[in-house]
């Protein structure tokens, strides 16, 4: 037996080697983890359970068989994170550049399968120079193996990447599939095709920081959710994450337990500014409103004139969508419909109660947006409300201007609960445009026509510029002091708390992409 056992300790200590010493030190001069390290900083310590550890490729090209490591570049397995169950897989940049090969995505295969059996996330951590060269075809296919697995589990239970290395070519497709994105800046790039096929191609010079790190996709392209500041930092970010969602569809998000207390909150009475065209920070109404620190916010930096993400209120996790006045004064517009529909959807798909903040002036108007399909873009986010069957509550600060009003979870698209401050202007659109349109012939034919455009003004703004119009219609439940929001709206999710409704059956959706 001590052979065997000796035995079995080799292959495992060799597993535990990776590509060797001198490739480990290259990983940490790059400012790297190693995809074990990345492992070990993720998972509740002593919970990771290896899954396929001694699996070795297949390939016999170029002298392949010659070459080959336990784990085959890739560590798979499940373990708790915060005492919650996980599956992971973590790419070993070590061995073949953690390029993915027949055998190692069979592995993560293996593991999908399990995670969508068993219902609990699925997190990618994600370092691979991409198909395993060597290997051709069977490699190709081992990555549409894991894009059709991703889409299986598309809804059935969260799926998280980061990314930690190269990213690049049919690798991305994994990723994009799955809910979140999280980048590392310096040393993470995704993109379908490197700075030197795109100087051949385009004669575009640039770098691949530039091309696809980690600052491109969160601020220009929208591809990465996140940008951390180094892996750590990534990590905690996937824990925080995860920390807001339930295990998988059937599930509901783990809740703190929380004393309901004063939840007055008088500062918020003042926080508006006295003239509406003055732009605020729609953040610090939404720190006033949920419980202390709790804001995860999701796509920070990308189409800024919407903030979404995830909070708690009483304890509970909630998904927030809220227009930015301080950002274009908090239009809707092509990246920022698709932003707010792709998390809407997330927080549909997994039971997290959705909160809306309407402060907005519209659809951005322009040759841009309409050459671009604002029209497509801005449906996605209608139809993504519309589906939803969350509890959904709508609170109108100050502005609800035409369609904007409609799309932004109005009563008329499901919403549960509409409340507005009585700073909420729902109307067609702002008094001075309408009174343009409206009293064109007034205004023209009068003495002073500025002075009678105001009066026309004011005229609009007195009917329109207020809530009571809609709340005469019930179109808004309650009109409530800003102070009051919190109280409201903890407990209007507990009334909401069971709420059951069921869309038309279908195989699905036909939503505008
Ligand atoms: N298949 C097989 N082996 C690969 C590989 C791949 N796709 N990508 C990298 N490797 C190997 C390298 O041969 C090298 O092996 P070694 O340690 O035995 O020398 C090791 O991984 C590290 O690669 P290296 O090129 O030295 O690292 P780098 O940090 O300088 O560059 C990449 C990383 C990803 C930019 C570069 O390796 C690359 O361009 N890879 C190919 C990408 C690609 O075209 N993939 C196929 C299309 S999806």
């Amino acid at each position: 037996m001590n052979k065997k056992l000796g035995l079995l300790r080799e292959k495992r200590q060799k597993a535990f080697e990776g590509g060797g010493t001198l490739r480990i030190e290259s990983q940490h001069k790059k400012g790297k983890l190693t995809a074990r390290e990345r492992i070990h900083f993720l998972m509740d310590e002593g919970s990771f359970q290896e899954i396929g550890m001694l699996v070795t490729h297949r390939s016999t090209d170029f002298g392949m068989e010659k070459e080959k490591y336990p784990g085959d570049g890739v560590i798979t397995g499940y373990g708790t994170v915060n005492g919650r169950l996980v599956y992971a897989f973590s790419q070993d940049f070590t061995v073949f550049g953690g390029s993915l090969s027949e055998t190692h995505a069979e592995k993560i295969c293996k593991i999908m399968d399990l995670a969508i059996r068993n219902g609990a996330p699925m997190i990618g951590l994600n370092d691979s120079g991409g198909a395993r060269i060597q290997e051709g075809v069977v490699s190709l296919g081992g990555y549409a193996d894991i894009f059709y697995r991703n889409t299986m589990a598309s809804g059935v239970i969260p799926q998280i990447s980061a990314i930690m290395g190269p990213c690049a070519g049919g690798a991305v497709y994994s990723p994009a599939i799955t809910d979140f994105i999280l980048m590392v800046e310096n040393t993470s790039y995704m993109f379908v095709t490197g700075p030197n096929v795109v100087k051949t191609v385009t004669h575009e010079v640039v770098t691949s920081e530039e091309l696809g790190g980690a600052t491109t996709h969160a601020t220009k392209s929208g591809v990465t959710h996140f940008a951390c500041a180094n892996e750590i930092a990534a990590i905690q970010n996937i824990k925080d994450l995860l920390s807001y969602m339930p295990q998988n569809c059937e599930d509901r998000a783990p809740a703190l337990p929380y004393d309901t207390q004063n939840e007055l909150r008088p500062e918020l009475n003042t926080l508006l500014p006295e003239n509406a065209s003055t732009p605020y920070d729609i953040r610090e109404i939404i720190d006033h409103v949920i419980d202390t620190g709790s804001f995860l916010e999701v796509h920070k930096d990308f189409a800024e004139n919407i903030v979404v993400g995830f909070a708690r209120l009483a304890g509970r996790s909630i998904g927030i969508v809220a227009n930015q006045p301080a950002f274009l004064a908090g239009v809707l517009d092509i990246h920022s419909s698709i932003k707010a529909a792709r998390f809407v959807r997330f927080c549909d798909s997994f039971n997290i109660p959705l909160l809306v903040f309407e402060d907005v002036p519209g659809f951005l108007p322009g040759t841009d947006q309409e050459w671009n399909a604002i029209i497509t873009n801005g449906a996605k986010l209608l139809y993504a409300f519309c589906e939803a069957t969350v509890p959904r509550i709508t609170v109108i600060t100050r502005k609800a201007y035409g369609g904007a009003y409609d799309v932004m979870n109005s009563k008329h698209i499901g919403a549960d609960m509409n409340f507005a401050w009585p700073s909420a202007e729902i109307a067609v659109m702002g008094a001075k445009g309408a009174a343009e349109i409206i009293f064109k012939r007034e205004i023209n034919t009068a003495e002073d026509k500025e002075a009678k455009w105001k009066e026309m003004e004011q005229l609009y703004s007195d009917i329109f510029a207020n809530p009571y119009r809609a709340a005469e219609r019930g179109f808004i439940d309650e009109v409530i002091e800003p102070a009051e929001t919190r109280t409201k709206l903890i407990q209007a999710f507990k009334m909401l708390e069971n709420k059951v409704v069921n869309n038309p059956r279908k195989k699905h959706g036909n939503m505008p992409l």
